[in-house]
């Protein structure tokens, strides 16, 4: 596992970025790729500097196809906070990644249960996913894996801890509007992607990164799994690594990179 600790969340977003941007650049223009996004607040400084780079410096989407992570169970179709919703807000909507290349489990499927198999064998169809964006939650998951989950689970539906629900209120009216149910991408969903990409900022992540990156293999701390993964990167802020015993070897060895050496 590589881990970066930068100086700032602008810095983050940047590296973010740079990792994304290389798994859809210099790719025959008939090959497909799949983009394995997030949402929540941790990649948002990585989609806003990529779609500058869209912007700015031509930076295409063109032949990309996006996986989600996880979303809400009952959220009306349209829904703010559903998680389609916010993927097209915070990035698709302003690159040239079409809607119907958008993919998110259907959260106003009148059987969750089925819209999670469904979701699980669309994912299989999409072929590997290129590089699979994280964030990880104060308690350990990723996409909404709480702690608990298996290490090998498939995508399906869970309940959510209060804790979370707490977490997430800051998204909703009220905080009884959050959804207790989700579908998410199982931890094994997750592990068959070629790369991971976790990404933390902020004081209230240090612990969950530190348990993720050098505490014990568990389902307990559901981020653990990076640590089976072949291509595993995090890549935190000073506050967010703050808790990592070996942080002076993570810098150290960031410095010493070879000049050809990638993410
Ligand atoms: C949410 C999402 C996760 C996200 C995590 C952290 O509940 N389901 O995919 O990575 O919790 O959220 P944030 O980035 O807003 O801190």
């Amino acid at each position: 596992m590589e881990v970066a600790i930068l100086p700032t969340p602008a810095d983050c977003g940047r590296v973010v970025a740079d990792i994304l941007a290389a798994a859809v650049t210099g790719r025959p223009a008939a090959q497909r790729t799949t983009l394995g996004l997030a949402t929540g607040s941790s990649p948002v400084l990585a989609y806003q500097e990529l779609i500058r780079r869209h912007r700015d410096e031509g930076l295409s989407f063109a032949g990309v196809r996006v996986v989600l992570l996880d979303e809400y169970v009952g959220l009306p179709d349209g829904h703010p906070e559903s998680y389609r919703s916010v993927i097209r807000r915070e990035l698709t909507s302003h690159v040239d990644i079409a809607d119907s290349d958008v993919h998110a489990p259907d959260g106003t499927h009148p059987d969750p249960l089925v819209a999670a198999q469904e979701y699980e064998l669309r994912i299989r169809d999409a072929g590997p996913v290129a590089v699979q964006l994280l964030g990880i939650g104060a308690n350990g998951h990723i996409g909404f894996n709480e702690p608990g989950s298996s290490l090998s689970s498939v995508t399906r539906v869970k309940t959510l801890t209060e804790e979370t629900r707490r977490d997430n209120a800051r998204f909703f009216e009220r905080p009884e509007d959050v959804p207790r149910h989700v579908i998410t991408q199982g931890l094994g969903t997750i592990s068959r992607a070629r790369h991971l990409l976790l990404t933390a900022t902020g004081t209230r992540k240090a612990a969950a990164v530190a348990a993720a990156v050098e505490g014990p293999l568990t389902a307990s701390c559901p981020a653990s799994v990076l640590q089976l993964h072949p291509h595993a990167t995090v890549v935190v802020d000073e506050e967010a690594g703050a808790e990592l015993e070996r942080a002076d070897y993570y810098r150290y060895t960031l410095q010493h990179k070879l000049s050809h050496q990638p993410y």
